[in-house]
């Protein structure tokens, strides 16, 4: 299997919905997969309305949404409540729910039971779980359990204080070679995809010929069949430049935070609101009002 050159694609069609088929031939083409993270229905909306293929609800949630300083605190329900509200904004982007930490390392039980209720609860149409070792079994019976999964190697952020930080990984031959294991390990398992972050883009370029499954890249360099970007990193609704990988679109939190202030301005100066923004009543029934009052 040798990777094939990219062809530029459309956006999704509007309301025919990405299926792990649509992601299979996608890859055989050489046509890049593009997927983005999102939080609510707002986000989801616009991701929608976007055209990407996949939608990924991130543990990155934890920080970009609900200002946890890293993925790890974020609880179950927290993960269930945003994701419902994502799937009730989107029709065609395949709906990813990421399994936080602490709610499927324990046991093969416990991770299908929290994929089901990602399935069941918040309308996903597949998982996704971080690391190789004892993930892979628990993809593997995820997968076995008739939901989709899709793996995660490289720098997989709810682990990070175990690799030394959020930084980079797989920079020496013995750490490329593990990527590869892990990565090959959640292929062998089942997953129907796997993303790669930060991993050297000599790493990804070399591996891509061996995976036979959709590979979605974060700063993982050109070669992978996909792309993904959280929401907020993309569109500068953060402070900060994030990782090196991080392209920004757009400066979201400038504009609102001019926008917020500009209001607060009007108030204070009695410019908001005018009486076009009032509602009217007839004068004789104010009259009334008045005189009972
Ligand atoms: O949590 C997340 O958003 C992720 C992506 C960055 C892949 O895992």
């Amino acid at each position: 299997m040798s990777a094939r050159p990219k062809i530029a694609t459309a956006p999704a069609a509007k309301g025919k919905p990405v299926t792990l088929s649509t992601l299979a031939e996608r890859k055989a083409l050489g046509e890049p997969i593009a997927m983005v993270t999102a939080y609510d229905y707002p986000s989801s909306q616009v991701a929608e309305e976007a055209g990407v293929d996949m939608v990924l609800v991130g543990a990155s949630a934890a920080m970009t949404v609900l200002g946890y300083p890293s993925t790890v605190p974020i609880t179950l329900d927290e993960m269930l409540m945003l994701t419902a509200a994502v799937r009730r904004g989107l029709q065609t982007p395949m709906l990813v729910g990421d399994l936080p930490f602490g709610s499927y390392e324990v046991s093969d039980e416990q991770a299908v039971t929290t994929a089901q209720r990602f399935v069941k609860e918040a309308g996903c149409d597949a998982v996704k779980l971080e690391r190789g070792g004892s993930s892979v079994d628990r993809a593997g019976a995820i997968v076995a359990a008739g939901i989709p999964v899709m793996g995660h190697v490289g720098l997989t952020p709810q682990t990070a204080t175990a690799l030394g930080g959020y930084r980079s990984q797989g920079r020496t031959a013995e750490r490329a070679l593990e990527v590869c294991e892990d990565a090959l390990a959640l292929q062998d398992a089942g997953c129907f995809a796997i993303v790669f972050e930060a991993i050297p883009s000599g790493v990804s370029e070399a591996l891509m010929p061996r995976i036979g499954i959709p590979v979605i890249g974060i700063g993982a360099g050109p070669a992978t069949d996909g792309q993904v970007l959280v929401f907020h990193d993309l569109l500068g609704i953060r402070e900060g430049l994030g990782a090196r990988f991080v392209k920004r679109y757009a400066d979201l939190q400038d504009e609102m935070t001019a926008g917020v202030a500009a209001y607060a301005e009007d108030v204070r100066t009695g410019r908001y609101p005018e009486p076009r923004h009032g509602y009217s009543i007839d004068a004789e029934q104010l009259a009334a009002f008045r005189e009972q009052l």
